[in-house]
């Protein structure tokens, strides 16, 4: 057992005690964000005079050290340390003797751990983002494909009016672009420093908070010492963007899956992503989109679970806190596994255009089109669906689509149809008659299309001026 504190105990922590209490197996995933702190703070100290130049030399340099022994694995991360934090400061106390012991002057395991833990995942943040950009970046290639494959658009999964490929994609387009504007205002908002905070009160150390707070990329530190310590607000933020973007994929999912089924047949998923059955030899089953599908409730678990964690705990750090990691590493590791498998699924899948557009010819998806056509030649719009109706009646009594009818047989039903009739309701005209921003109609696609590559073509990443990675410029002081 290798703990921080036992100053004022006179009996050993009970064994099961210190494994309950113990953080270590999971606080190690950010071993690289809690040296990449304690050189920020080091740095500090340094440059406020606390500690002397060498003395921080001395520490920025070990911690850099056991970090690449940790890189590289000269040096393991063992559970006889409590938490990440005991690993770090016994390793350079070992290394560095009594300078090693300065380490921690005007700081408190709870700031660190915030600190860490707002590190973490700011930078899964990004990862988040681009996997989700690169998925945009799939989904409008195959949109500029599509803007002329013709499919049924559905409402309570009945076929309802004729669309595009590209249209239906372009929903998602939207709902992963939401994502992303999300993940930016998340970052923004996450991005203060609690370092400096202490235990809750901030410290008599005259502190730099924001120097730490410039050299690891912060717009600035925390503003009250009690909710630096005790925030976990960005957690519950990602969680709720990373559940977000889990409904999306599997709505898409559940759509893949029904046009994957033979029923539909209006793709075929990738012998790569799919697989086969044990006994049944003809199987050829779509797992990775029902994996995740199946792994979104996973995902809301762990958004649920720190939702209920912080509403009973009063200020300011309660242990209880220490369950915001698991579960939230676990969501963020799943949700990019998710994308990456998706964007991949979706990239190498077949597209049966022909099975789509006899989907749509097959549906009465022109119903509605027809009924326009009556109101164009002076029919009330009520009465015009009630003799659609009676056409489509008609039609499913024997068989056939509007288009298919006579006519004469039109006539007999609604004296007003003309010989211009087939052409008002053909499928492409349905569709690229729809022409107001937004609608599937060839020439506003291809101009939402144009908006969307404008919007890849600029990276919020780039422009917010975002700066990551180990603290910076403390070495040449
Ligand atoms: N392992 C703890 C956590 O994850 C670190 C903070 C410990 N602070 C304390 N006062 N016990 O929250």
């Amino acid at each position: 057992m290798a703990q921080l504190w036992g100053g004022r105990f006179t009996k050993e922590t009970d064994q099961l005690v210190y494994n309950f209490n113990a953080s270590i197996s999971f606080d190690q995933k950010f071993y690289r964000q809690d040296i990449e702190g304690s050189i920020a703070h080091v740095c500090m100290l340094g440059k406020q005079g606390i500690l002397t130049k060498e003395e921080m030399q001395a520490i920025v340099k070990t911690l850099d050290e056991i970090r690449s022994d940790v890189e590289e694995g000269r040096l393991a991360i063992t559970d006889e340390y409590e938490d990440i934090h005991s690993f770090v400061e016994a390793n350079l106390i070992d290394r560095l003797g009594d300078t090693g012991k300065k380490l921690h002057t005007g700081r408190s395991r709870n700031d660190q751990v915030a600190l860490d833990m707002r590190l973490y995942t700011r930078l899964e943040v990004l990862y988040t983002d681009t996997l989700v950009k690169e998925l945009l970046e799939e989904l409008l290639k195959l949109m500029e494909e599509h803007t002329e494959t013709i499919m049924p658009g559905f409402t309570h999964l009945q076929k309802a009016q004729p669309i595009t490929l590209a249209h239906h994609l372009g929903a998602y387009f939207e709902m992963f672009k939401r994502d992303r504007s999300r993940l930016r205002d998340i970052y923004a908002r996450m991005n203060v420093c609690p370092l400096g905070a202490g235990a809750l009160a901030g410290t008599t150390y005259p502190l730099d908070r924001d120097y730490t707070a410039e050299l690891m990329g912060f717009a600035g530190p925390t503003l009250n010492s009690m909710d630096s310590v005790s925030d976990r607000d960005y957690v519950i933020e990602f969680l709720s963007a990373l559940s977000t973007i889990m409904m999306h994929l599997s709505r898409f999912c559940e759509e893949i899956i029904i046009w994957n089924s033979n029923e539909y047949q209006f793709v075929e998923i990738d012998d790569a992503y799919s697989t086969g059955s044990s006994i049944m030899p003809q199987k050829k089953n779509p797992d990775i989109a029902e994996l995740v599908r199946g792994k979104t409730g996973r995902v809301y678990g762990a958004l649920l679970s720190i939702l209920t964690t912080m509403k009973g705990i009063p200020l300011a750090y309660n242990k209880d806190m220490q369950e915001d990691k698991e579960l939230t590493f676990d969501a963020i590791d799943t949700v990019k596994g998710c994308l990456a498998l998706f964007t991949g699924m979706i990239s190498t899948m077949t597209f049966h255009a022909d099975r789509m557009s006899e989907s749509a010819r097959h549906g009465f998806t022109n119903a509605t089109d027809a009924a326009d056509y009556l109101v164009n030649h002076g029919v009330p719009f009520r009465d015009a669906h009630g003799i659609v109706g009676r056409v489509v009646l008609y039609c499913l009594e024997r068989g056939i689509a509007i288009d298919d009818m006579s006519l004469d047989e039109l006539k007999s039903i609604c004296p007003v149809f003309e010989e211009d009739i087939y052409d008002a309701i053909s499928m492409e005209s349905c569709v690229n008659r729809r022409l107001t921003i937004g609608a599937p109609g060839k020439e506003a696609m291809e101009q939402v299309i144009a908006i969307e590559k404008e919007y890849l073509a600029h990276d919020w990443q780039d422009e917010d001026g975002i700066v990551q990675g180990m603290a910076h410029g403390c070495e040449e002081m």
